[in-house]
């Protein structure tokens, strides 16, 4: 469905869980999170009642992002049940790598159909410095799986940090070369303050042709990860919170004092 701006709104991003194996520097405060209590989560009946409305109102593309999705339990059987519905032709996963050996077979049987993973560095010590809990050894194991399992072309995400190596930078292109992965670079953003930027080799931070809006892992729909608005379809139903979001997308993205990652997904 066209927005006010005559962008095509065809791309859903799901967060599926606010919770994370990790706890990126960036991404989530030192002391943790208030998480999001259990009923507030949406299950599964209510994420494919909300897809299936969605495909009605245009959707043709969804990605799954969490916080970590692949923490959420029984996340084949989702991916299986969204992939069962007609008119969804891309489903896309970003993940963070660590669980995804375990998963990346089933997870492609399902009708997964690519996957991108976080890796901001190549080096074990500073990896585990930015996560404060992964280990790298893990998402080495997950990028070959996801190759193996054929969610190709697979999709590595680095964020930028300020104080960056360029030549563990040089070091991560050159893996990726190598390794035949396609690398996106995202300048670290801060939500609150509104600095947001173009990912670079990828789509997100393109105001003019964003085509895309969110639903979070409690049932709200927001129409853009830098504006506070949403619409919470426990109060209004799926299809008025779908048809605001895109009626109410805003032109260009600004600030949100009220978002998360973890929450929102990225
Ligand atoms: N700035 C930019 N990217 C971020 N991500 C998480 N927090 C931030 C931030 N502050 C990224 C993750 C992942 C994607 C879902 O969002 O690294 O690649
Ligand atoms: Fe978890 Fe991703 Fe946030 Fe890191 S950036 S803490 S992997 S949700």
């Amino acid at each position: 469905m066209l927005d006010n701006y005559n962008r095509n709104i065809n791309y859903l991003r799901i967060s599926v869980t606010d919770r994370c194996n990790l706890r990126c520097t960036y991404c989530m405060p030192e002391e943790g999170i208030d998480l999001m209590a259990h009923d507030e989560v949406l299950s599964f009946e209510q994420i494919t009642d909300f897809v299936k409305e969605a495909v009605a109102s245009g959707i043709t593309k969804i990605r799954l992002t969490g916080g970590e999705p692949l923490v959420r339990k029984g996340i084949v059987d989702l991916v299986q049940l969204l992939s069962d519905i007609p008119g969804i032709d891309e489903i896309a996963m970003t993940t963070n790598g660590i669980l995804l050996e375990k998963y990346a077979d089933r997870l492609a049987k399902a009708g997964l159909q690519r996957v991108n993973i976080s890796l901001d560095t190549l080096k074990p010590e500073k990896y585990r410095e930015i996560t404060r809990l992964g280990n790298i050894e893990d998402v080495f194991k997950g990028i070959k799986a996801a190759q193996k399992a054929g969610l190709n072309p697979v999709k590595i995400n680095c964020v930028r940090m300020p104080d960056a190596d360029l030549d563990d930078l040089e070091d991560l292109r050159k893996f990726c070369k190598s390794n035949n992965l396609d690398l996106r670079f995202i300048k670290q953003m801060d939500l609150a303050s509104g600095e947001f930027s173009v990912v670079e080799g990828g789509k997100g931070g393109n105001c003019l042709e964003c085509n895309r809006i969110r639903l979070t892992a409690n049932g709200k729909v927001k129409p853009c990860l830098f504006n506070a608005s949403e619409f919470d379809i426990k109060e209004l139903g799926i299809k008025k919170a779908i048809d605001n979001s895109i009626n109410q997308k805003p032109e260009a993205g600004t600030k949100n004092k009220n978002g998360s990652f973890y929450g929102i997904g990225g």
